[in-house]
């Protein structure tokens, strides 16, 4: 069994000037929800939990690119990490902005051979209305994998609109608030994937974007 989810959604916001942000960024982060430090002891206990899981062999990580890779990376690559995984990846485009578009298409390097029989993890970065993840598991259903399972860094499960998906969650790291956050591989725009702590932005960051 893996450990639940930490539930931030009530807890007391982390100030910037609290941890060390790049001056680049300094102005646009209203609030930090995660710091590196609970990031890093977090990725540490999930890699440990996904190592035990998947000694048996035969896992296939799928990344959902590109706000994924960031998360995938530290797990897979964590000193705690005894299993060997296959490695592709899926670039799901719905969102824009701020705002999450209807329709999912899906580009990858996935192939029916390379799924069939194997206990796929999709390692995506936040689940919001569920859609992406909806879209990229009924796609690999169809290739007959061993398992699917979802270690997603974030959830913010008031958002869901696709229910369904729920049930393939074997791993998350946080349950944050509805706001939209960057950092640790989250970005806006472009920017501030590499920043090292999850933020909330200023809203006058993104308006009028
Ligand atoms: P759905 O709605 O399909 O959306 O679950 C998942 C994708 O939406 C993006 N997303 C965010 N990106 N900050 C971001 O930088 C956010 O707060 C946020 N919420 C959703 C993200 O790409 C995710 O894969
Ligand atoms: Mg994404």
């Amino acid at each position: 069994m893996a450990s639940p989810p930490i539930d931030i959604r009530n807890a007391p916001p982390v100030l910037p000037d609290e941890v060390f942000i790049p001056k680049e960024y300094l102005s646009d982060i209203d609030h930090i929800l995660v710091r590196q430090r609970c990031f890093n002891e977090r990725i540490h206990v999930m890699a440990e939990e996904i190592s035990r899981d998947f000694e048996h062999g035969n896992g296939l990580a799928v990344v959902v690119l590109k706000g994924g890779k960031y998360f995938s990376d530290h797990v897979l690559t964590h000193r705690m990490m005894n299993a060997k995984f296959e490695y592709r990846t899926v670039r799901a485009t719905s969102y824009h902005g701020t705002e999450s578009s209807g329709n999912v298409a899906l580009e990858s390097d996935i192939s029916e051979d390379g799924v069939k029989n194997k206990h796929v993890l999709l390692f995506e970065d936040i689940i919001d209305t569920g859609r992406t993840l909806d879209a990229i598991t009924q796609h690999l259903l169809q290739m007959n994998p061993a398992s699917v399972g979802i270690a997603a860094m974030l959830d913010k499960p008031e958002r869901r609109t696709v229910a369904g998906i729920d049930s393939f969650i074997k791993y998350c790291g946080w349950i944050i608030p509805n706001k939209f956050v960057v950092g640790c591989g989250l970005d806006f725009d472009g920017k501030y994937r590499d920043l090292q702590h999850i933020a909330v932005l200023k809203p006058e960051v993104y308006h009028g974007k």
